[in-house]
């Protein structure tokens, strides 16, 4: 029993949460992700602005702790994220020639993945590189290059530190602007087709209840699979008002299984890691108004309907 061991009885690699030292101070969240996980995804300490806030100045503590916890509990880890317009410290984003970016760039990727060398699971080299419009996102990094190179050298950089750990491009709103999966899924096949090592891709899945995105949830993992990568659902919540009316309760229940049934379906899903394990936690009300309610648990600690809809989809 357990979210993790149903879907590796079903052929896929995981179910995990994301985590951080904080959240595993409460031994609920302990033990939830004990039982029911197979993968933790640090939530906020392998950013960069986390662990080199300034430069080759190096925070380890959070990190490792969650690395020594996923260790100690034979969880995979999936790390997150080295190239992202968010979360960056200042003075990264001051960086203006391409030189320095580039020797900045692959020092920290290099430093960062060679302390954990051999632990990682998979990697979000990079992390929302583009636009809801499809465009390419401004960023430090996308205006200093000019194009899309950065990306080559953040790759490049991670495949020569750690040549098992799995290397993906990750986004979110890839299941609800076709615009922006068409234009991912071909600058996947573009960095392939000139040699860049992108081994997956991942799909965020912050998703809202009812949205008609979701009951077409497959075909969108159907396209990312035609970059011939392995797909990853990497940061799942499904958010609704913070608190739901009995409709919207049930219809939630639903989602998770029509989600968790499009990866069962698509022989390239390799797992799924949910965003948090309560509502209590989850990073959703701050950043969504009056919205909330998106994960399994309920801010008791309660499994919701949504778990046994999650439940069903395996
Ligand atoms: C969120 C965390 O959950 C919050 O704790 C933090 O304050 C902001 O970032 N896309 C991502 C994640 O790739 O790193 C974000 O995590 C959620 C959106």
């Amino acid at each position: 029993t357990g979210l993790d061991a149903l879907i590796k009885a079903k052929g896929k690699k995981y179910v995990g949460f994301c985590a951080d030292p904080g959240t595993l101070s409460n031994t609920q969240n302990q033990n939830i992700i004990k039982a029911e996980g197979g993968q933790v995804t640090p939530e906020n300490s392998m950013k960069w602005e986390s662990i080199e806030p300034s430069q080759n100045n190096y925070n380890w503590g959070n990190a490792d702790s969650l690395v020594n916890f996923a260790q100690t509990n034979g969880k995979m880890i999936r790390g997150h994220t080295f190239v992202w317009y968010s979360q960056l410290p200042q003075w990264v984003s001051n960086i203006n020639n391409k030189a320095t970016l580039t020797s900045v760039i692959q020092s920290h990727v290099n430093t960062v993945m060679t302390r954990y060398k051999g632990k990682i699971y998979a990697w979000d080299v990079a992390n929302e590189v583009f636009n809801d419009d499809g465009s390419r996102r401004s960023s430090v990094f996308s205006n200093v290059f000019g194009d899309w190179t950065f990306l080559d050298v953040a790759f490049n950089a991670a495949r020569a530190a750690d040549p098992n750990a799995k290397l993906c491009l990750n986004d979110y709103n890839l299941d609800y602007s076709s615009a922006k999966l068409t234009n991912f899924v071909q600058l996947v096949k573009d960095l392939k087709n000139r040699g860049v090592p992108v081994d997956c891709v991942g799909t965020q899945s912050h998703l809202i209840v009812g949205n008609s995105a979701i009951p077409s949830y497959k075909n969108t993992l159907d396209s990312l699979a035609t970059t011939n990568t392995e797909v990853q659902i990497t940061e799942l919540d499904i958010r609704t008002s913070s608190s739901p009316s009995s409709s919207q309760i049930s219809q939630q229940s639903t989602d998770y299984k029509n989600v968790v049934c499009g990866c069962m379906k698509t022989s390239a899903c390799a797992g799924i890691t949910i965003w948090g394990v309560s509502d209590k936690d989850s990073w959703i009300p701050s950043v969504f108004s009056g919205q909330g309610y998106a994960l399994l648990w309920d801010a008791n600690f309660n499994k919701k309907s949504a778990y046994t809809g999650f439940v069903s989809g395996i």
